[in-house]
This record gives C-alpha cells, sequence and structure tokens, in this order.
C-alpha cells in the first residue's frame, strides 16, 4: 500500500475510486473528504456535515489559542474546503499539503473565489518549509493514511515555532479490536491505509515527539456511527425488490454498482470497531 494507491483513490481511479464517485453523489466531495460530523438529529448527507467537523476543528483551535495571522498548516488538506473554512474563521494565514495533485487541482480552484490559501504538493513526512515557519496545524482525517506518523510528528516539531500547537482528528480501531483482524485489515487494504492503529498507540507517538496530546474527544458517534446506518439501509436496500433503483441510480451516474457492494461489505463489517477521535496537541518546549 501505497502513495500510488491514494493517489488513485483520490483521483477516481480504480475500485477505491469508485466509492468516492459514490459519495460524490451525497456528499460535498469537491472541497470536503473528510468522515464528517453530525448530531443524532441531523442528517449525514445533507446539511453540510463534512464543513461541521472542520467547524469542531476551528473551535478546538480557537480555545487551543490560534489568533488571527497565525500561520496555520492543514496537513493532508485534501480539496481545500476545511483550510478555507480555518482561514475564514480564525483569520489565520492557512497553507495546505497534500499528496494528491488532483485534490489540489481542485483545492486552487475553490481558493480561487473563496478566501485564499496557498497549496503545496508534499507529503506530510518532508515538509518543505523552514524551521519555526508555523504557528500551528490541523490534520483532519489524514493521518490514517499515513504509516510513518512519527515522521509527521518529527517534520512538525522542526517547522512550528516553540508553542506551537494543534488539533487532529482521526480514524482509529476501538482498543478492544486486533488491528490485524482479517476484516479490520482487509477493510484497510481496501481504502488505502496501511494498518490502522488504536487511538492508544497514536497518542503513544505523539507524546514520544516533542508535542503532548492534552485532550480527546470520541467523534465516532458523530460520524462512524452515522456511516454504519447508511451501510445498513444501503444492504437493506440492495436485497429488497426495490432494489432497481440503486441500479437505475448507478447507470445514470455511472457507477460500478459491485465496486461499491464490496466496499459497503467491508465497511460494514468493521465499523463497529473504528473509533473516530479529535486529539488536541501542544509543544512541550515553553
Ligand atoms: C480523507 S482525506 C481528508 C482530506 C481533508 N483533510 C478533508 O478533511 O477534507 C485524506 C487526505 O490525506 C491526504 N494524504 C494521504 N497521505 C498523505 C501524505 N503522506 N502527505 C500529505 N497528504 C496525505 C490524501 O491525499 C487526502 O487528501
Amino acid at each position: 500500500m501505497g502513495r500510488k494507491t491514494i493517489i488513485d483513490q483520490f483521483s477516481y481511479r480504480g475500485e477505491a475510486g469508485e466509492i468516492w464517485r459514490g459519495f460524490d453523489a451525497f456528499l460535498d466531495t469537491e472541497a470536503y473528504l473528510n468522515l464528517g460530523y453530525s448530531e443524532e438529529r441531523q442528517s449525514h448527507a445533507i446539511g453540510k456535515p463534512q464543513y461541521r467537523l472542520v467547524a469542531q476543528v476551528a473551535d478546538a483551535l480557537r480555545e487551543l489559542g490560534v489568533v488571527p495571522d497565525d500561520r496555520l498548516l492543514d496537513v493532508g488538506c485534501g480539496r481545500g474546503g476545511p483550510i478555507t473554512v480555518l482561514v475564514d474563521q480564525l483569520g489565520v494565514e492557512g497553507i495546505g499539503v497534500d499528496i494528491v495533485p488532483f485534490n489540489l487541482k481542485l483545492a486552487r480552484k475553490h481558493s480561487a473565489k473563496a478566501s485564499h490559501p496557498s497549496y503545496v504538493l508534499a507529503s506530510a513526512t518532508e515538509l518543505p518549509f523552514g524551521p519555526d515557519s508555523m504557528e500551528s496545524f490541523a490534520a483532519i482525517d489524514s493521518l490514517v493514511y499515513i504509516e510513518r506518523i512519527d515522521q509527521v510528528f518529527a517534520e512538525l516539531a522542526r517547522v512550528l515555532k516553540p508553542g506551537g500547537i494543534g488539533v487532529i482528528t482521526d480514524l482509529t480501531v476501538a482498543d478492544e479490536a486486533d488491528p490485524m483482524a482479517d476484516e479490520l485489515v482487509e477493510f484497510a487494504n481496501a481504502w488505502g491505509f496501511p494498518a490502522l492503529r488504536r487511538v492508544g498507540r497514536l497518542e503513544a507517538t505523539i507524546d514520544q515527539s516533542i508535542f503532548e496530546c492534552t485532550s480527546q474527544t470520541d467523534l465516532t458517534n458523530n460520524s462512524v456511527g452515522q456511516f454504519r446506518r447508511w451501510t445498513t439501509r444501503y444492504r437493506r436496500l440492495r436485497q429488497s425488490p426495490t432494489g432497481f433503483i440503486l441500479n437505475a441510480f448507478a447507470n445514470r451516474l455511472d457507477l460500478k454498482l459491485e465496486a461499491i457492494d464490496r466496499q459497503v461489505e467491508t465497511a460494514h463489517a468493521v465499523l463497529p470497531s473504528l473509533r473516530h477521535t479529535m486529539l488536541c496537541i501542544e509543544r512541550q518546549d515553553i
């Protein structure tokens, strides 16, 4: 599993790309690629759930002390929706990095008409920025794609100023689940993830770096739990006499339903073992 798989997935190539084309029909994937956030009463398809996750991150950054004109790095910025919102809500100078050229192409298209973050094609494990050049960072559902997150934190330690802070949201596995269980490995492979981590391992990696994890919020019911509802409905509809509706829908959008079936089945089996967490991070050298 490597960079090519991730680039293919987000550029709509191959099977994993197929499911993103499915998400396009419901979510604002022109700008956002994260798991989203919805309260119990909210729909996870309408009303911008992915924007809501970014709004949670903005609130957390504000509480950590981000102020206007700080430089904020968005690690794995995707298609630019999140950093644009963070710039608008916090008044920061936004810089996004991502390894997928197609994502950055869309990000640049958006920033032409909204606020103006800058975008750089680079890996989070090799940041092309000088020492002490940023005050803060966000990483929204991107670390799960990266095997050597120790390198990411080493790079963040280099580019963030003393006192630097950050907010991470990430997909992890429950403490009681075995990340190497067959169904979790299959799921990780289908999505281009390296082996999934327990949140404790993510925190331990952070604590071994110059950063410390100062708070943790469980978002699972607001995101992953909502997708379990989607997969449950999809499977029911697929097996019911009215399943032809999905065929018609897929034909209209030119989607390969068999590829989506496989992704949905793989995800449905593991969703109860997944966790979605928000972590606040502070540098410990002041
Ligand atoms: C699930 S998407 C989230 C995108 C964005 N943060 C959002 O909330 O919409 C994960 C992103 O991480 C990016 N990514 C994966 N590995 C990366 C790496 N090594 N360095 C930088 N970005 C990476 C992917 O290209 C993708 O855009």
